[in-house]
């Protein structure tokens, strides 16, 4: 763990050198109309690190607001670190140059920090939905090696990927010339991802965790990861939020947290994470929870068209 500047925020070191800031601003479920504004509050507050996609539908007005922050002399590009995501629609190789243009465009940027590809999936292009006719056959190896090209145009200067399992990552580690730099998935205290936590560590992938609050405000989703017991009690004795306990567990644990927000409030608590530590005699009582992967993606699981006919095929098991 290394620092960017006096008393700024923490940051991971990745495998190319690179520092990724240990907090990022999340911008899944951001709306259009509000998301922009989020962005420059968080920036003004000191986030560094923002996570982008255009599956997101906001990247457009994301990159309105970044223009304002750079004209406005609030942060320059190179002091922050922005990530977006190769959606599942571009996964041909010769898509993926044109659909980070698309992003670079959208964002109103020279290159992003980090490009990643959005999950195991793909579908046709041009569709829309992961029904059954909108499927194709997946073929990572060759999406990967054009992420790979991407790293010596300079648009993209550090690559990785998102949902990606143990075994998911080992195949493609067969004939990666690049190992990826980032694995972005699911992580908080209920899916702590123990398991690819320990295998990414051997192979120098960083985790970065998306979802860190469990996701509260997405549909489906009953467990609510802020208010368990443990997060509950730890936050009492430490005079924090559960927010904030939930995000410093994660950074503690060697995961850059993404939590997402739009409100002012929310984004002053979670940013409060960066100066303190939760003592290791309360960290252990994080080993208690029970476990349980929350964001599931079910609508993948098609018995024509998907190459997954369960859940537990997503994710090679590890649910
Ligand atoms: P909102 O959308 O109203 O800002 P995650 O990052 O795990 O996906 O969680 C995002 C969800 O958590 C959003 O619904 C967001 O609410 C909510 N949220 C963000 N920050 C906090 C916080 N400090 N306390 C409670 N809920 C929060």
């Amino acid at each position: 763990m290394g620092g960017i500047g006096e008393g700024g925020p923490i940051s991971f070191e990745l495998n190319n050198g690179a520092n990724i800031p240990a907090l990022g601003l999340g911008t899944w479920q951001a709306e259009p109309g509000v998301v922009g504004e989020a962005v420059k509050t968080a920036i003004e507050i000191g986030y560094r690190h923002l996570d982008c996609a255009p599956a997101y539908g906001n990247e457009k007005e994301i990159g309105l607001a970044l223009k304002e922050i750079f004209q406005g002399n609030v942060v320059k590009r190179e002091d922050l670190w922005i990530t977006s995501k190769l959606w599942c629609t571009e996964y041909d190789p010769e898509d993926v140059p044109q659909a980070l243009d698309r992003t670079l465009q959208d964002l109103q940027l020279d290159y992003v920090d980090l490009y990643l590809i959005h999950g195991p999936a793909r579908l046709k292009k041009g569709t829309k939905g992961f029904i059954p006719k909108n499927f194709a056959p997946l073929d990572i190896p060759s999406t990967w090696k054009a992420m790979e090209k991407l790293l010596d145009t300079g648009k993209a200067r550090s690559i990785g990927v998102s949902n990606f399992s143990v075994k998911k990552l080992k195949d493609l580690l067969i004939y990666a010339r690049m190992i990826p730099a980032v694995n972005q998935v699911e992580c908080h205290p209920v899916w702590q991802q123990h398991y690819l936590h320990s295998f990414c560590k051997s192979k120098g992938i960083h985790i970065s965790a998306h979802s860190p609050l469990g996701s509260p405000g997405t549909p489906g989703i009953k467990v609510k990861v802020l208010e368990h017991p443990v997060l509950n009690e730890v936050a009492e004795k430490m005079g924090k939020t559960p927010a904030q306990v939930a995000l410093r567990w994660g950074i503690q644990t060697g995961y850059s947290v993404l939590p997402k927000s739009t409100f002012e409030h929310e984004l002053r608590e979670n940013f409060k994470v960066l100066k303190w530590s939760i003592p290791t005699e309360l960290l252990e009582h994080f080993s208690q929870i029970e476990q349980m992967r929350l964001v599931r993606s079910e609508y993948l699981v098609h018995e024509t068209g998907s190459p997954y006919k369960s859940v537990e095929e997503i994710w090679d098991g590890e649910i």
